[in-house]
């Protein structure tokens, strides 16, 4: 019995804190697929190599490199008692493509002014070691510049770059937004307002994923 949830918005939206932080709470594995993608980029790997030159850029990987890692993934032993896709599916073949392997659960969708994206976006800062997250302003952690978890210094995306985090908006806006009306049709969607503080964020959610039925 486990819930296979995805949670669907646009950068900065909140997706990975709030998968991080509810994974841990409710037992689910978190799989990001930037966070996987990064780690193939700092290992070197052929796969990692052929994801930077579009990462860089903002731009999305192509849907093959990305469908194979998920597949992996989600057939890993952790994923058996329920997880949480952060930032997959992101395409509509992508979609198609989780449809043929696993049966989603809930799609919840991150609704989040535009205006805040940016903000949210250049005052992050992550753990390179343990992955958390923060922001200077909304999510500072408790010693400026260090990881509460671990101890670590914390670093700044390359991709949170003004310039490359206004491609990576257009590229939600052009080909992920459309997920929106795909998995409203099938009728697993749930909105959840993600302008409100972290905290109440994370409450409305764990609420709503508890009355999932488990499958
Ligand atoms: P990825 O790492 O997935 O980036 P993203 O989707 O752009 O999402 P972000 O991580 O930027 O935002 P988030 O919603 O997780 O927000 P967060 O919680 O960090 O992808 C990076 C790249 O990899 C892509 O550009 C692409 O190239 C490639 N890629 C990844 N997946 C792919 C796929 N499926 N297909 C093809 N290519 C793919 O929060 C942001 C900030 O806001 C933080 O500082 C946080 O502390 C703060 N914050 C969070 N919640 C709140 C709140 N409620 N109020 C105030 N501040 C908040």
């Amino acid at each position: 019995m486990s819930r296979r949830l995805v949670f669907l918005g646009p950068p900065g939206a909140g997706k990975g804190t709030q998968a991080q932080a509810i994974g841990r709470k409710l037992g689910l594995a978190h799989i990001s697929t930037g966070d996987l993608l990064r780690k193939e980029v700092a290992d070197c790997s052929p796969l990692g190599r052929e994801a930077k030159v579009f990462m860089d850029r903002g731009e999305l990987v192509p849907d093959a490199v990305v469908v194979r890692m998920v597949k992996a993934r989600i057939s890993e032993p952790d994923c058996a008692a329920g997880f949480i896709l952060d930032g997959f599916p992101r395409t509509r073949a992508q979609a198609i493509a989780l449809e043929a392997e696993t049966h989603v659960s809930r799609v919840f969708f991150f609704d989040v002014a535009d205006s805040a994206l940016v903000k949210r976006l250049s005052g992050r800062r992550s753990c390179p070691r343990c992955g958390a997250s923060y922001h200077v302003e909304f999510v500072p952690p408790k010693k400026a510049g260090i990881c509460d978890l671990c101890g670590s210094t914390l670093v700044q995306r390359d991709d949170d770059k003004e310039e490359t985090v206004m491609r990576r908006l257009v590229e939600y806006t052009a080909k992920t937004a459309d997920l929106i009306g795909y998995y409203r049709d099938r009728g697993i969607l749930t909105s959840v307002d993600a302008f409100a503080p972290p905290e109440q964020v994370e409450h409305s959610l764990i609420a709503a994923i508890r009355k999932v039925p488990e499958a």
